[in-house]
C-alpha cells in the first residue's frame, strides 16, 4: 500500500470531506497547502474524467507524490443534464457558488417537484505513476428544490436534497452526508482499492 497521498485540489471543503473519509487508514493524507504548492490546474476537459486525470497527472508531475484528484458535476433532468461538467463555471467564469445556484434555481422556475430529478457524480482519479492510473466513481441521486435550504456544506448543497432524506445535503452534518454523497462512495472505493492492494 501507498504510505502518502497528496490530494490535489485547493477546495478546502473537499479536503474537510476527504480527510473524514481517508480516516483509520494508514496512509498519510497531504495537500498542496502542506507543500506550500500553489497550482491552479485549468479544468478545460469535457468529461469529469478527462479533468480529473488532468488534475492528478500534473500534480503528480510537479511532486512525484501519488495523487488523488476528484472532479464532481450535478446533472438535473429536466435541463438535459446540465450544469454537468461545467458545474463551477454554471454562472460564468468567476461564478461563486451562490451565483450557481440561483442560475439553477431560475432556469427551473416553474418545473414542478416531481419533475426536478438530478444526480450528483464524482470521478476520483488515482494516478500513482507515469501513465499509471485508475478511476473511481460515484453516484448519489436526489432532487432540486424550489428553493435554498440549510447552511452547511458548499456548491449546490443548499438545493439538492438526496434520496430518501427531507432535507438538504446543506442540512445535513459532515457525518451524514458522507454516508451516502458522490464523493463519499468514489472515495470508499479508492479506500478499499487502497487497502486491498500491496504494491502500489
Ligand atoms: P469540481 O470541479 O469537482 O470542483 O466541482 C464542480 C462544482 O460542483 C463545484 O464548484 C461545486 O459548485 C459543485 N460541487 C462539487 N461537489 C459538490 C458537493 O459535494 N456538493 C455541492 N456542490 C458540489
Amino acid at each position: 500500500m501507498i504510505s502518502k497521498l497528496l490530494l490535489a485540489t485547493n477546495n478546502k471543503d473537499k479536503v474537510t470531506e476527504i480527510r473524514n473519509l481517508l480516516m483509520n487508514t494508514c496512509i498519510h493524507v497531504l495537500t498542496l497547502s502542506d507543500l506550500n504548492l500553489k497550482i491552479d490546474v485549468e479544468e478545460d476537459k469535457d468529461t469529469l474524467e478527462g479533468n480529473a486525470l488532468k488534475k492528478a497527472e500534473e500534480i503528480y508531475k510537479v511532486t512525484d507524490i501519488p495523487c488523488s484528484a476528484d472532479d464532481t458535476g450535478l446533472f438535473v433532468n429536466a435541463l438535459n443534464g446540465e450544469p454537468g461538467v461545467f458545474s463551477s463555471r454554471y454562472a460564468g467564469e468567476n461564478a461563486s457558488y451562490s451565483d450557481n445556484r440561483i442560475k439553477l434555481l431560475r432556469n427551473l422556475q416553474g418545473v414542478p417537484e416531481d419533475y426536478r430529478n438530478a444526480f450528483f457524480k464524482t470521478v476520483v482519479c488515482f494516478y500513482y505513476g507515469k501513465n499509471n492510473f485508475m478511476f473511481f466513481e460515484g453516484i448519489c441521486k436526489g432532487h432540486i428544490t424550489l428553493q435554498e435550504r440549510g447552511e452547511k456544506g458548499f456548491g449546490y448543497d443548499a438545493i439538492f436534497q438526496p434520496e430518501g432524506f427531507d432535507r438538504t445535503f446543506a442540512e445535513l452534518s459532515i457525518g451524514e452526508k458522507n454516508n451516502i454523497s458522490h464523493r463519499a462512495k468514489a472515495f470508499i472505493k479508492f479506500k478499499e482499492y487502497l487497502e486491498t492492494s500491496d504494491n502500489k
